[in-house]
């Protein structure tokens, strides 16, 4: 193969990355897969990203942009096609059937249940390529990938901290730390994850309402406080805002011992839900490693949440990077305007855990006079 069709392959892989980057919020659980078409003579037919769960996917999106000029031609597609009825039908046959010639591939199907599609392109005489090493699909693929491998969602821890890395201010200087526009980059968030994580001593704090306001919503989050104690307030702001469900996570002995506090909850609207650990017997007070990874398989499993913000204080996010449960973060840093909130006590601190995590940087730019910064894991 020559080093031209080389590169065009991975032009357009990156460009069918860039197409599914934008489904974020919409595909999942379902890989957001992009997909190109070029007809026999190389132009460009059809491009599309899967849609909602249960809506087409990518290939089949491009398949019918591209109508009867797919004869003969290439797709790229960001993953495997799937090889299974699902709530769609298989697009490898939808592939087969409009006379594909050449496919290229940008990451193998790790879901053993849509698994075997470039086995059955391939005997059905299709040209099939495989190209793992374009950094944009893997940057693309990577949380679903996860996902499959460790049962659990992906989680994006999301702080703003001061130019020193601070992520409270002192007494006495506003409580707001980023701008404007870094909150409504946060709210954008907040309305594509299916899940908002934080600590109920952010909660007691700061009273968050948590919900995704004056920006276009995907999906409406549920609202989970890691509570190990049951203090969870039943004037919560959260309890009176309409948004996602709230959830909050004890200790099984806290919600044993409390009768009274559950039900003052669920009166209010909240599901309370004991995460079990293995601790349980031997500790009191905070959810350890284990029992927050358990926390996330509960709401992976039960509740079909597949990406999680974090939105909580210093104190969740050092047991969250230390039990390797965060996958990306999103960082805002203000500029140095004001005395700091950090204390010696504070360290490490946030960003001192990420850089230990050797995370890489897929964005960065600035909101207002906000450095933004998304990073993520490498594999
Ligand atoms: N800048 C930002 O982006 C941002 C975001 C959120 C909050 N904050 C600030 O952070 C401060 C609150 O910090 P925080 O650390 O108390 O809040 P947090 O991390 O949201 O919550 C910590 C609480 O969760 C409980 N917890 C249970 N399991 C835990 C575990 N494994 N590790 C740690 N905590 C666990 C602890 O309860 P026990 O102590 O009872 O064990 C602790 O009180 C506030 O000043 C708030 O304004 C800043």
């Amino acid at each position: 193969m020559t080093t031209d069709v080389q590169a065009h392959d991975c032009a357009m892989l990156e460009r069918a990355a860039r197409l599914a980057l934008r489904g974020h919020g919409e595909a999942e659980p379902n890989p957001s897969v992009g997909c190109v078409i070029a007809d026999a003579r190389g132009r460009v037919v059809g491009e599309g990203r899967t849609r909602r769960p249960g809506g087409a996917h990518g290939e089949i999106v491009a398949l019918r942009q591209a109508g009867s000029a797919a004869r003969g031609g290439i797709a790229w597609t960001t993953l495997e096609p799937c090889n299974h009825h699902g709530r769609t039908p298989p697009c490898v046959d939808a592939l087969i059937e409009a006379g594909i010639a050449r496919l290229v591939v940008g990451s193998i199907e790790t879901n053993a249940v849509a698994s075997g599609g470039i086995a059955r392109l391939r005997e059905a005489g299709i040209d099939v390529e495989i190209r793992s090493d374009v950094d944009a699909v893997r940057r693309l693929h990577i949380g679903f990938h996860r996902r499959i491998s460790t049962g659990r969602p992906w989680v994006v821890a999301k702080w703003a901290e001061t130019f020193d890395g601070a992520l409270a201010t002192p007494p006495g200087v506003s409580p707001w730390i980023s701008g404007r526009r870094s909150l409504r980059m946060v709210h954008r968030e907040r309305g594509r994850v299916d899940a908002i994580l934080t600590g109920i001593g952010t909660v007691i704090a700061d009273d968050p309402r948590l919900d995704a306001r004056d920006v276009r919503q995907r999906r409406t989050a549920r609202r989970v406080v890691v509570d190990p104690d049951l203090q969870f307030p039943t004037d919560a702001a959260m309890l009176t805002t309409p948004g996602g469900e709230v959830i909050v996570a004890c200790r099984p002995d806290a919600a044993r011992s409390n009768p009274d506090a559950v039900h003052r909850l669920e009166a209010a609207g909240a599901r309370v839900l004991p995460v079990e650990g293995p601790d349980d017997e031997t500790l009191r007070g905070r959810f350890g490693g284990e029992r927050l990874a358990r926390l996330l398989r509960r709401l992976a499993e039960q509740d079909g949440v597949a990406t999680v913000l974090t939105e909580c204080g210093p104190g969740l996010l050092q047991s969250l990077f230390g039990a390797d449960l965060v996958d990306a973060a999103v960082v805002f840093t203000a500029p140095a305007t004001g005395p700091t909130g950090l204390h010696p006590s504070h360290r490490p601190r946030p960003r001192d855990l990420l850089a230990a995590a050797g995370f890489e940087t897929v964005w960065s730019g600035h909101r207002g006079p906000d450095t933004a910064r998304w990073s993520q894991r490498v594999g």
